[in-house]
């Protein structure tokens, strides 16, 4: 796939003036019909059928995307959410996340973070020490976009997800937002799961310990959810990162080690608090 010249291809699509799926794809002049079709189905396989339909074909120009490689996954098993949520905060603590700021950001997320009380557009940016929340617009948020799989990188994602069981285009997408948000200047760790009711995995991603995905992060159901990118204060400048977070194009060249679901004992006994992510430099 020649890396310059791409088109960003955007799909977001609402109901009764509510979103309800959005999902974008980098590609070549050549593959912008493929990839149109392909973010129409996404868009119609809702239940809820979608009466407004956005599509946003933009040339990137001849600037070369920042090419990166994606974090390697691991599945934890939790028995229950409250024991999934635990673990999630010690992944954070690993990746320098305070205890405080990982229960601010799990009660968020469990409550609403809008300050209307429902979710949010985007991600909170959350001090990784204070907790303090440090995004512009509190219903908003910050959105990552411009980032996806490169030709072949998406090929040998979906082959090795399939291989552990992980079917569900979610996994990818969500495994190629998670890689972006992670190589962001000033960027600790990220918690997320999803606001679809029926959706109940989450993880927590940093390049420190890869993706750790938790199957049970929240209940059937529960329509709360949403993002959190942890940031470290002594690196930040926080105008940079929403610029790289929103417009940086960003092309996932590799893929990580995809490895099978472990239980808890298995992964904080026999790798303890170390690092998971075979490109960790630590
Ligand atoms: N939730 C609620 N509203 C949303 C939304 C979301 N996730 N995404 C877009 N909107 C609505 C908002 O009203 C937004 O206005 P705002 O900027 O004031 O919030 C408006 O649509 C325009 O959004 P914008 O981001 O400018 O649209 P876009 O067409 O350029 O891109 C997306 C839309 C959804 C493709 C992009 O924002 C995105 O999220 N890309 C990543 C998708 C992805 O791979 N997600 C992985 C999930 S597992
Ligand atoms: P989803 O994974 O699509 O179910 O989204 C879960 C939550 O993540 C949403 O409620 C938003 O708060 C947030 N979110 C959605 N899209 C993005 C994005 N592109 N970047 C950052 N946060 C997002």
């Amino acid at each position: 796939m020649d890396q310059t010249n791409l088109y960003s291809v955007r799909m977001r699509a609402s109901a009764g003036g509510k979103h309800i799926s959005g999902a974008e794809r980098l590609v070549p002049h050549d593959k912008i019909t493929v990839a149109v079709h392909e973010l129409m189905t996404r868009a119609e396989e809702k239940i809820r059928k979608p009466d407004d339909i956005v599509l946003h074909i933009e040339s990137l120009g001849n600037r070369p995307p920042k090419e990166v490689i994606a974090l390697d996954l691991v599945t934890v098993n939790a028995s229950d959410v409250i024991s999934g949520r635990g673990m999630a905060s010690r992944v954070l603590q690993t990746a320098g996340v305070s205890e405080k700021a990982a229960e601010l950001a799990l009660r968020h997320l469990s409550e609403g973070a809008a300050p209307s009380g429902g979710n949010m557009r985007g991600a909170i940016i959350m001090d990784s020490r204070s907790g303090e929340r440090l995004e512009p617009d509190q219903e908003r948020g910050i959105r990552a976009a411009r980032f996806d799989w490169s030709e072949d990188a998406a090929r040998e994602i979906a082959e090795s997800l399939t291989a552990i069981g992980l079917t569900h285009y979610r996994t990818a997408e969500a495994l190629a937002l998670a890689t972006k948000v992670s190589h962001g200047p000033g960027v600790a760790a990220e918690l997320c799961w999803s606001d679809e009711p029926d959706y109940t995995a989450g993880y927590v991603a940093s390049r420190q310990t890869g993706y750790v995905r938790f199957p049970l992060l929240k209940h059937k159901g529960e329509t709360h959810g949403g993002r959190v990118f942890f940031v470290d204060r002594n690196e930040l400048n926080l105008n940079r990162l929403i610029d790289y977070l929103q417009t940086e194009v960003v092309l996932i060249n590799a893929v990580g080690t995809c490895g099978t679901a472990l239980e808890p004992e298995e992964y904080f006994g026999t790798r303890g608090e170390s690092c998971l992510n075979m490109n960790c430099q630590r």
